[in-house]
């Protein structure tokens, strides 16, 4: 199958064009390289082996969005592209809602004009909000507590919509919970720019010594050990739920939520003990106050994911480590 992906040359997207090359799909990236360097995509090639199509463009450009429609001519659309830092959508909201919301609007609708109806979406457990009941079905109410995750639920809502008003619309929606990991060569992986907002790439960058020691937020959450609880899943395992989740979409259309989540969930303790034994030294942390927004427990009821689409995440906290460490320790300075 002829695939575009769009956010392609990004952390997920690039794992996720590896496998769908080795699947034998015929795959281009649509990528505007806001967050990615074009070095993750020539390393994938040297994985598969196999030549990937790129588009430097931006989905804010709709002329550009339907060159590409017709110059690849894809069959199917997985659409990564967007702003993902929590943090930055606080303050600047309208970014991140015509970045993420407008950048989809102009893909769905290159894709009605070029009938390219079948899709499937990076959406996120951040549109959970704070849960009321864990692990977290896919029928939970959706509420966001900032604007990134905001976007991602009316996302989540134009493509219902899309799909009430056109049934012919094939389309996968995918909750990914923490993900986290890389390839397990060591050549691809998550390059964030600047200081790292998320747990992983922050623990790997303390124990390369890019950076003194990690902040805990938060000893005193109703957990085990006092930190938040998550449901960490390897990058690998999500690609795959992707590869998965295509193939298994009805030829006749349909819209599918799908939670992709291992349904185990890990402590930031539990996080820096299992690098602490992979890296053979300590972490140095201290635990801080709590970071607003954080809720202290959140992980997945992955049942539906596991029944519907025959696709289980196997790849262990250890497993995440590893590879996550042996990414950052051959490239302390990511693509760069
Ligand atoms: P990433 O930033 O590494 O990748 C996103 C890619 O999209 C980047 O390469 C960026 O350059 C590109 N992009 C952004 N805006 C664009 C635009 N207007 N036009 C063209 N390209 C654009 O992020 P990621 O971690 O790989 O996340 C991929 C998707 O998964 C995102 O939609 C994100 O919201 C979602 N998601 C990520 C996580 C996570 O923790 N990483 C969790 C849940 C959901
Ligand atoms: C994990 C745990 C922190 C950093 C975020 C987004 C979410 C989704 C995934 C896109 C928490 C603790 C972290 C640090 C720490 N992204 N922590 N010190 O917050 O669960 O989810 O990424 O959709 O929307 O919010 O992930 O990795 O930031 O935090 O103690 O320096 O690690 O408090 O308990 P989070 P995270």
């Amino acid at each position: 199958m002829r695939i575009l992906v769009t956010g392609g040359a990004g952390y997920i997207g690039t794992h996720t064009c590896l496998v769908l090359q080795q699947a034998g799909h015929d795959v281009a990236v649509l990528d505007n390289l806001a967050n990615s360097k074009r070095e993750g995509l020539t390393r994938v090639e040297a994985l598969s082996g196999r030549p990937l199509g790129f588009y430097h463009v931006d989905l804010l450009d709709p002329p550009e969005v339907d060159r590409v429609f017709r110059e690849f001519a894809p069959e199917a659309v997985l659409h990564f592209a967007a702003l993902k830092a929590v943090g930055e959508s606080v303050q600047f909201p309208a970014k991140y809602y015509q970045n993420n919301v407008t950048g989809t609007l102009n893909l769905c609708a290159a894709m009605d004009r070029h009938a390219v109806r079948t899709l499937v979406f990076s959406s996120s457990a951040t549109v959970y909000g704070a849960p009321e009941e864990i692990p977290i079905r896919e029928e939970a109410p959706l509420r966001a507590t900032n604007p990134y995750g905001w976007s991602k639920v009316m996302m989540e809502l134009i493509l219902t919509d899309l799909h009430r008003a056109d049934p012919t619309w094939r389309l996968s929606v995918l909750r990914y919970f923490n993900p986290v990991g890389a390839h397990q060569s060591g050549t691809i992986g998550e390059d964030p720019t600047g200081i790292p907002n998320n747990l992983f790439p922050y623990v790997t960058q303390v124990a390369v010594g890019k950076l003194d020691n990690l902040q805990i937020f938060g000893g005193d959450y109703p957990t085990a050990d006092g930190t938040g609880i998550r449901d960490y899943i390897h990058v690998v395992d999500l690609a795959e739920g992707h590869l998965r989740a295509l193939e298994r979409l009805d030829p006749n259309g349909g819209h599918q939520i799908y939670n992709l989540g291992t349904g185990r969930g890990y402590s930031v303790l539990d996080v820096v003990r299992a690098f602490e034994r992979i890296v053979g030294r300590a972490i140095p942390y201290e635990i801080v106050d709590r970071r607003s927004g954080d809720v202290a427990e959140c992980y997945a009821d992955p049942g539906r994911a596991r029944t519907a689409l025959q696709w289980e995440a196997g790849r262990d906290l250890d497993q995440m480590c590893e590879d996550a460490w042996r990414w950052q320790s051959q490239n302390p300075s990511g693509y760069a």
